[in-house]
């Protein structure tokens, strides 16, 4: 054991032997000896055991086959005390090899050991016993062994003995034990604490280490904490703290103090005391890079708690940490931007940090060569940055921005996620946003978006949606390839994950192309799959969906059997009927292409004229305005959609078939022009509504009396329109026999392309109406009520009607 200076002789001085009394006896007959009725006998006996078993393990192994250790256990309990010290002797030598200890183990020695433990004992008892127990306290059995037969009591008084292989021998003991739990909280009851603190003095480097590692372990327990505090021991690891003799021991204590300061209650009283304020003057004074990264980890360890981060900004911890990030060593530096990640959980933090310029040096960790640096310094930022716009500016300023998109590249998953969390906070200023976003970032965060860590997936899809805000940024996601794995987000059952995709996909989905591909990748039908879900559906998917379905309107119809009089229909709009939850809805060329069969016919609508193959853009933008030129004598005429230029290049039509066409629908555009001309003059609401559902019912075969409903012949129309044209789907404007559900589809049509509010519903049973919103009362009386009204237009029975909602009338209009 090295001693500090003044240790003058490797061991504590003993007793000398006498001269060996059983030389020349082979072991066998030393180890038949122990068993002699005579002390002398037994005393030498023991003593030539000892000295031959110091020579070496093989030796040891030899008495222990010779039988010397089952006598010796007797020994140690022997009423003369010279037999039982020199006993003790050769058993504490022995048992430090491994084939005695198992042998010892299986004798219950354990509580003959203890028992000799007591202060009556010689010295030299209590130097072997302890470290006979050292040697078996390793052992789990043994330690609950010791334990249960109250053997720390005694082993705490021995850390006081004035022997110092005795204390370390017993620290030892001590320090093995308290590797489990039920040692640990026993310790401080047992009065174990102040002794600890006492061997800290220690002159022996090897007691002061051991100390303080047990009492690392102790204070993981709070109580024990408490009582440490108590004892003033806080105070005491400070006093080595400032003492540049101990600085060997500065690590180590260091780890005790972390503990003591890992609850808010300690902390507060520590601080009363003045421990915080000495432990940030030690990061001061300290220049040892190994040191000040674990006093810094102890800051950061304190900046856990809301409280503390307040105690620690009210002592400008902030200085403190912004001096240290200009210190090179990379551990340091780690460590800081962990305490500043830390830190900037407290607001005021944030500001300061920026006031005292550690922005930039934040910033500069980012292009470090070490991994784990550059780790911490995303974290710091993304900490820094999180609702603190002068913060972002000031990563922007130094250039933040730039690398963190280049950090998005990397292979870390958490530098990712904390990298696009940062650009994400930062987004939210415009002038920042465009900067990120002409650095590459959307590229950069297409990989990401595949990774299988979830906090990557959470923070690149929220990053995403805030960078997503413009149609450009938009666009450049989709040629970027990244809306595909970002729909493949949905088939995610991680909940924020899940939440994060449908609010991008909700904020993509505002371009109609990117709302094309995603429902092309499937979004709609695992969004609906989604919405069976109780446990995965959320607002969240829900506005994903509204938002994909505002762009594709015959889907939303299809699926929810409503549009809103803000969902104005145009070109290409079919009616597919309803479509069970589920169910792939198929497009239009799809559906042209099915041979005639006896389901409901596909109604298409189609108002807009076109007389070339090439539309112009404009065509397809404002379909309210209709091509005035003339059309040639024939009704029906094919002829392309520009919207098939658009269509899934990846699945080309097969070269044996005809490209497909999309019927001109020409008394659609007949219709059109009629509305426009007749009811648009009309300067009344109401007036407009009613003339409209009478153009309308005239067009599909005026009114129809409730009772001859069955009688009027629209099934054999529309089978015969289906015959007609080879196909199951129709133009609307060539039904001139419809019912409730084509007369609804018919008005929401032409009230949408006039410029007249109207909604679409489905009910059952071929039912649908449109509903309509109103002020009641004499219109051109003052006292109409301020609140407008909803009706269901009559188109059938009495056209032009306007059925006041949940009325009776209006009820049995809704039903069969
Ligand atoms: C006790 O402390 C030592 C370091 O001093 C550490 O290695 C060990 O894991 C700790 N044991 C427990 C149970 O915490
Ligand atoms: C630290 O030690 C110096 C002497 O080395 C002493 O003057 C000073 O008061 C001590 N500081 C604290 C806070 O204990
Ligand atoms: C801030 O940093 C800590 C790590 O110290 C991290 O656990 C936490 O999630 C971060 N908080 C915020 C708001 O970003
Ligand atoms: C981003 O990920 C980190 C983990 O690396 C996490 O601590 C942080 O809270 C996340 N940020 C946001 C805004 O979710
Ligand atoms: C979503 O689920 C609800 C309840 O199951 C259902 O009423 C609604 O029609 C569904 N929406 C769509 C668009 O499928
Ligand atoms: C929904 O969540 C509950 C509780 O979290 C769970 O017990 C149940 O199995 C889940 N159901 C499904 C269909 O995942
Ligand atoms: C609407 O959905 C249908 C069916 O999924 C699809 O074929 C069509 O391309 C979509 N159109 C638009 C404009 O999203």
């Amino acid at each position: 054991m090295g001693k500090k200076a003044k240790k003058e002789s490797e061991t504590p001085c003993k007793e000398t032997f006498e001269a060996l009394p059983v030389e020349g006896k082979t072991p066998a007959t030393v180890v038949l000896l122990l068993s002699s009725p005579e002390e002398d006998i037994l005393i030498k006996a023991c003593e030539a055991i000892h000295i031959f078993a110091e020579k070496g393990d093989e030796n040891k192994v030899s008495l222990l086959e010779l039988g010397a250790l089952k006598p010796l256990c007797q020994l140690i309990a022997h009423n003369n005390k010279l037999v039982r010290r020199n006993a003790f002797m050769a058993l504490g030598i022995m048992a430090i090899n491994a084939d005695v200890k198992k042998a010892l183990k299986k004798m219950d020695v354990i509580p003959l050991i203890i028992d000799k433990l007591s202060l009556e004992e010689d010295i030299v008892v209590h130097e072997f016993a302890t470290l006979c127990l050292a040697s078996l306290s390793l052992d789990f059995i043994c330690k609950v062994q010791i334990f249960d037969n109250k053997g720390l009591p005694p082993l705490i008084q021995l850390l006081s003995s004035p022997d110092p292989d005795v204390k370390k021998n017993s620290l030892e003991i001590i320090f093995n034990l308290v590797q489990d739990y039920q040692c640990r909280v026993a310790v401080h009851e047992l009065g174990g604490i102040p002794p600890l603190l006492e061997l800290l003095n220690s002159d022996f480097p090897v007691i002061q280490h051991l100390a303080l590692e047990t009492l690392q372990n102790v204070t993981i327990d709070k109580d024990t904490r408490n009582t440490f505090r108590d004892d003033q021991g806080f105070e005491k690891l400070m006093d080595i703290l400032n003492n540049t003799d101990f600085s060997d021991l500065h690590a180590a204590v260091l780890c005790v103090v972390a503990n003591c300061l890992s609850d808010s209650e300690s902390v507060q009283l520590i601080h009363k005391d003045g421990g915080l304020m000495r432990l940030m003057d030690f990061l001061h004074t300290t220049n040892k890079p190994e040191i000040q990264s674990s006093a810094v980890k102890c800051i950061a360890r304190v900046a856990q708690s809301s409280e503390n981060r307040k105690l620690l900004h009210e002592l400008n911890v902030e200085k403190v940490l912004v001096e240290l990030l200009s210190v090179a060593d990379v551990a340091v530096k780690t460590s800081t931007f962990q305490a500043v990640a830390a830190m900037s959980f407290h607001l005021a933090s944030k500001d300061r940090f920026r006031d005292l310029g550690g922005v930039p040096a934040v910033v500069q960790g980012l292009s470090s060569e070490s991994l784990k640096l550059r780790e911490a310094a995303t974290q710091a930022l993304s900490n820094l940055t999180r609702s603190n716009c002068l913060n972002t500016f000031a990563v922007y300023e130094a250039g933040g921005h730039e690398i963190l998109v280049q950090l998005l590249h990397g292979s870390c998953p958490s530098t990712i996620a904390n990298a696009a969390a940062t650009l994400g906070n930062m987004a939210g200023q415009e002038v920042i946003r465009c900067s990120i976003f002409s650095h590459g970032a959307i590229q950069a965060l297409v990989e990401p978006l595949k990774s299988t860590d979830t906090q990557v997936l959470v923070n690149t899809t929220q990053c995403l949606a805030v960078l997503a805000c413009d149609t450009e940024a938009r666009a450049e996601l989709q040629s970027a390839g990244g809306l595909h794995p970002l729909v493949d987000l949905l088939q995610s059952y991680h909940k924020e994950v899940l939440h994060s995709a449908c609010w991008a996909i909700n904020v993509c989905a505002s371009d109609e192309p990117n709302a094309v591909e995603m429902c092309k990748f499937g979004a709609l039908e695992m969004l609906q799959e989604i919405n069976q879900s109780v446990n995965r559906s959320s607002s969240f998917s829900k506005m994903a969906m509204i938002s994909l379905l505002n762009s594709n309107l015959s889907v939303k119809y299809s699926l929810t059997g409503h549009l809103a009089s803000t969902d104005i229909i145009s070109d290409g709009f079919y009616d597919a009927g309803k479509v069970p939850a589920g169910h792939r809805i198929l497009t239009l060329e799809e559906l042209s292409r099915q041979p005639v069969n006896q389901h409901r016919p596909i109604i298409v609508v189609n108002p807009t004229a076109e007389e070339t193959v090439d539309v112009p853009e404009e065509r397809q933008s404002n379909p309210s305005e209709p091509d005035t030129s003339s059309k040639g004598e024939r009704r029906v005429s094919e002829k392309k959609k520009d919207g098939d230029k658009q269509k899934d290049e990846s699945q080309p039509a097969s070269p044996t078939e005809k490209p497909w066409k999309m019927m001109d629908d020409v008394s659609l555009q007949d219709l059109l022009k009629e509305a426009k001309k007749s009811i648009l003059p009309l300067n009344d609401e109401r007036e407009q509504y009613a003339a409209l559902a009478r153009l309308v019912s005239e067009a599909m075969g005026g009114a129809v009396e409730m009772e001859k409903l069955t009688e009027f012949p629209w099934v054999l129309h529309l089978s015969e329109l289906k015959f007609q044209l080879q196909s199951n789907v129709i133009p609307i404007g060539m039904i001139r026999r419809g019912i409730y559900c084509h007369r609804a589809l018919l008005f929401k049509c032409l009230a949408d392309c006039i410029g007249i509010s109207s909604t679409l519903v489905r009910g059952e049973y071929n039912r649908a109406w449109n509903e309509v919103l109103l002020f009641s009362g004499n219109p051109s009386s003052k006292g109409r009520s301020s609140q407008p009204c909803r009706f269901i237009v009559d188109l059938m029975h009495q056209p032009g009607n306007l059925l006041a909602a949940n009325t009776p009338a209006a009820v049995q209009y809704q039903t069969i």
